[in-house]
This record gives structure tokens, sequence and C-alpha cells, in this order.
């Protein structure tokens, strides 16, 4: 049986008027609820209020609220001093500083004054709800309820249970988010819980690629927004959220996993961190933010002559749209019988997407000196650049060849030292790989996993539908190629993908 959301009736406490508490006070007030404030800073909860009035005030005029109703949600927020204030609501969501200690302190004075009936809710990031519950008389009443910030922005609500949750609390709480017009999604409480774990191969493939010097940080983000579809590129995404809070949370998710490589913190950030450079915040982070400062351009491929003799092999979705994209640009070409999995040969170059191996690597396997590589792409018709990276075996034409295959099929090209797996691909095939065990191991199920990342952080596709597009053999193989090459735990591949290929399935077959 599906519980019901909490009526508008049910007065809400919100402990916590910064950032976080604020959005939800004014996303409750907005649904229909009164709510009360409480914080432990004298005046923060009455300064809250008037924030959200403000941000009503802002809806109005935008045409997205009207004045009544405005006015009406406006009135519904009560500033609290006194924790007995809170005693009658039915529901009370968490929202103070992320440490367990005083999180339990607050709990457990909250159960000596609400009425037994009262769902307690904690909206922390990184602190396991079983622990927190763990000192209450009965934790069954505490769950998860994860937003993200800016909370009336986001849609996602991570909805967690801890060991003792109860599950129809955790079920009146997702009817209550859906009400809200939140998008909820059911999670174990886990370390990261799923956001906050799938992502973090997003930052830590960037940093290592980074550190491989694979290409800077500008052409890094470059690739994963215009080949990738990512909004933003890990640099930049990083800068913006700050290396401090990025850090830590990659920090506690490591530790949590008891240094799980899989979640190995990068040096790199670390530096960044212990210098100050704290990204956007601090005006200098991978990116200068100085007023005067030059910003920094992706290294993009000069000119190059088009190849004159090009052969499109099979009807992959590289070699389909490449094969669209020359088309329109009335490049002539052949299409060819593919004896292997290469997209296309021009002037005795011969390109393959990416498997996880280097082009050096695939080079000698295949016996082909003049070999590149190109990345993959969120969507090839429409992508405007491509990463491309060349064997060391190649003679000093091969890169120049490439390039200008891709430039008249209309792509930016950034080319890429040899690195395993390129950037958008390897990053991909991790995400996925991290989503999938999220979901081998209970957590979520797979369309959870996939929206939570689509709302939860704004990524293009699902990871795990992204894979089965990508094709669960291929990101199989790009995940054990970067195994054999690294020699690191860090890219086993998940039992679940394992077990999709064993069945001949895909994941959400
Ligand atoms: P914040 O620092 O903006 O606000 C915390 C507020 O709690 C402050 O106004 C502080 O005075 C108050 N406070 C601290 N201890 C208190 C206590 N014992 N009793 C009453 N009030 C107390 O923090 P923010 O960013 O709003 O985060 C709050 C919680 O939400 C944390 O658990 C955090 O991990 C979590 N969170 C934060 C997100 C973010 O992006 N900032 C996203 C999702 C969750």
């Amino acid at each position: 049986m599906n519980f019901q959301a909490l009526s508008t009736s049910t007065s809400i406490g919100v402990i916590g008027a910064g950032a976080m508490g604020a959005g939800i006070a004014q996303i409750a007030a907005a649904a229909g609820h009164t709510v009360h404030i409480l914080d432990a800073r004298e005046g923060a909860a009455a300064q809250a209020i008037a924030n959200i009035q403000a941000q009503f005030l802002k809806l109005v005029a935008k045409g997205k609220m009207t004045a009544e109703d405005a006015n009406a949600a406006a009135q519904r927020l009560m500033p609290a001093s006194l924790i007995s204030e809170l005693s009658s609501t039915g529901l009370v969501i968490e929202a103070i500083v992320e440490n367990l200690d005083v999180k339990r302190e607050l709990f457990s004075s909250l159960e000596a004054v609400c009425d037994a009936s009262c769902i307690f809710a904690t909206n922390t990031s990184s602190i396991s709800i079983t622990s927190i519950a763990a000192s209450l008389k009965n934790p069954a009443r505490l769950v998860g309820m994860h937003f993200f910030n800016p909370a009336p922005l986001m849609a996602l609500v991570e909805i967690i249970s801890g060991l003792a949750t109860s599950k129809e609390l955790a079920e009146t709480l997702y009817a209550t988010a859906k009400a809200w017009g939140k998008t909820p999604v059911y999670a174990k409480s886990t370390p990261g819980f799923i956001v906050n774990r799938v992502a973090r191969p997003f930052y830590a493939e960037g940093l290592r690629l980074l550190n491989e010097g694979a290409a800077d940080c500008a052409t890094l983000d470059a690739i994963m927004r215009e080949s990738g579809g990512f909004k933003m590129g890990p640099f930049e995404l990083m800068d913006m959220i700050g290396h401090d809070v990025n850090f830590a949370v990659t920090q506690s998710v490591w530790r949590a996993f008891y240094n799980d490589q899989r979640f190995l913190p990068s040096l790199i950030q670390q530096e960044m961190v212990e210098a100050g450079h704290l990204g956007k915040k601090t005006k200098r982070g991978f990116y200068n933010y100085d007023d005067h400062a030059t910003p920094s351009m992706p290294n993009t491929e000069g000119l190059a002559k088009r190849p004159l003799d090009i052969t499109i092999f099979g009807n992959s979705r590289a070699a389909s749209a490449l094969a669209h994209r020359l088309h329109s640009a009335s490049i002539v070409f052949v299409q060819g019988e593919a004896s292997d999995d290469r997209i296309v040969q021009a002037d005795g170059v011969v390109i393959y997407e990416t498997d996880g191996r280097t082009a050096t690597h695939r080079a000698q396997a295949n016996g082909i000196h003049q070999l590149v590589l190109s990345d993959i792409a969120l969507d090839y018709e429409k992508a405007t650049r491509i990463a491309i990276t060349v064997a060391h075996q190649a003679n000093s034409q091969t890169k120049q060849i490439a390039i200008g295959l891709f430039q008249v099929a209309g792509y930016h090209v950034s080319s890429l030292n040899d690195v395993a797996g390129m950037a958008v691909m390897r990053t991909v095939s991790m995400l996925a790989n991290e989503a999938a065990d999220a979901v081998n191991q209970g957590v979520c199920d797979a369309a959870s996993a996939d929206t939570a990342m689509r709302l939860g952080v704004n990524y293009p596709r699902g990871p795990l539908a992204w894979a089965d597009e990508i094709g669960i053999l291929k990101v199989n193989q790009v995940l054990k190629h970067l195994n054999d090459f690294y020699g690191e735990d860090r890219y086993r591949v998940s039992p679940l993908i394992q077990q999709c290929i064993f069945a001949g399935t895909t994941i959400y077959a």
C-alpha cells in the first residue's frame, strides 16, 4: 500500500534557517503548510522569513505565483525560538550544521517535546541516517529527506531509509515531496546516498586526466560540455561548488567506504584546498576569476586540409552521424564493409572510437600505425566538438588528416595526449559503473539512479540509460581495459554489468 502525502493541515517545523532550511521552508509554505522555523542563531529565522517573502514577491513579479497565494504563503511562515514551539508539528525537517553529535542531540530534544506521531526528517548530505536515528528512543521515525541546492529550484529529493526507518513513514515523505512538486527517489542509507556517490567519478576522472596531462582544464571542460552534453565540465563545476566542499564530500565518501580506491581523493584537489584556491568564492580555482583575468580558452586545432579519400564503415551512431554530417557538407565519401569496428578511414588513417585502450596500444594490437581514436559524444549529430588521440607510432601527417576529416564534418577538434579511455567515454563508463554498483547493492533501482543524476546534478542522460545506449558490452570493455592499463581496483567492473553481459541483456531490459 502506498501512503498518502501529509495533508496541508499538518504544520511543519524546519530547524536551521540557512541556505537549505530557508529553501525547504519556502517549498513547504508554498505548498500550503504552516511552517515554524527555528535557528540557534538569534534573528536567523526572522531573517530567513523576510528573505523567503522577498522570493515570493519575485515569483509574483515573474507571474509564477499569484499575489494572493504569495501573501497567504508568507503568512504561514512563523519564527520559533524554542524547541517546545514545535510540539504541535507533524513533521520536523532538520537542516542544521553537518555534525552527527549536534544532530543527535537536536533529535533527542525533539523527541522529548513532539507527539509520538511526528515524523523526523534530516536533510543531511553525508551522515548515515541509521547513525543519526540510533540515539532516538524510536529510531523508526527518522527518515532522510535530502533536498538539493537551491531547494526551491531543484526537483530531486532523495528519501533515505536507515536500518530502522519505518517503510510507511518513508512512503509518506515520498508522497509529500511529490505533493510539493518535487521528484522523489528512494535510497538506502549508504555513503553519499545516490547523487553524492554516483557523481564522484565525474570529478575524479577529470582530475586524473588532468594529472596525466591529457589536456588542460579548459580543453577537458569544453570536451565534456560540447561532446558529452554536460552543462558544465568538471573543473568549472568544482570551482563553482568550492574545492573545500567538493573535496570534503569526496573524502567523506572515500573514508565511509573504508578507503575503497573507487573514491580515492585527488592530490591536485588537496593542493587547491591547501592553497586556499577554493574556486569562484576565492576568485581562484582551476580558473582565475579576477575581474581583469583573461578567460582560459580550450585548445582547438587550427584548420587542416580536408582528406580526399574517405570511407565510412558500418552504421554505428558515430559512423552514421559522420556520414550524415559529411553528406550535409557535400563531401564525397564511400560506404565500406567493416572488417573490424573502425568508424572511418581517411587518406590511409584509420579512426576507431575509443574502447578504453590508448591509441598507441590499439595501433600495436591491430598492427596499424596510422591510427587515431575519437571520443564518444552524447549526440553525434549535434555535438560541436570531438576529441581525438593519436598513436605514438603514427607519422606526422596522421593527426592533421584526422583533424581535417572531423573539421569538414563541422566539429571543433581537440586533441588529447594519448590517455586510456579518453574523456567522455571514460567518465561516462565510470559513472555508469558506480550507478550499477549502487543498484547492485540495493541502494536504489536503476530508474531512480538515472533520475537522481539527471535531476540532482543535471546530467544530460542517466548514466545507466547512457550505458545501454553506448552498449553495455562496450562499457564493460572500456572498464576492463582501464583496469588492465592502470592495474587499479578503481576500474573493477560492477557485478551488475557483468551479469547483464552473461545474461545477454541490457541494464533496463
Ligand atoms: P548553513 O550553514 O547555511 O545553515 C545552517 C543553519 O543551522 C545556520 O543558520 C545555523 O545557525 C543553524 N544551526 C546550527 N546548529 C543549530 C542547532 N543546533 N539548532 C538550530 N540551528 C542550528 O547550512 P546549509 O548549507 O543550509 O546546510 C544545512 C544542512 O543541509 C547540512 O546538514 C548540510 O549537509 C545539508 N545540505 C546542504 C546542501 C548545500 O548545498 N548547502 C545540500 C543538501 C544538504
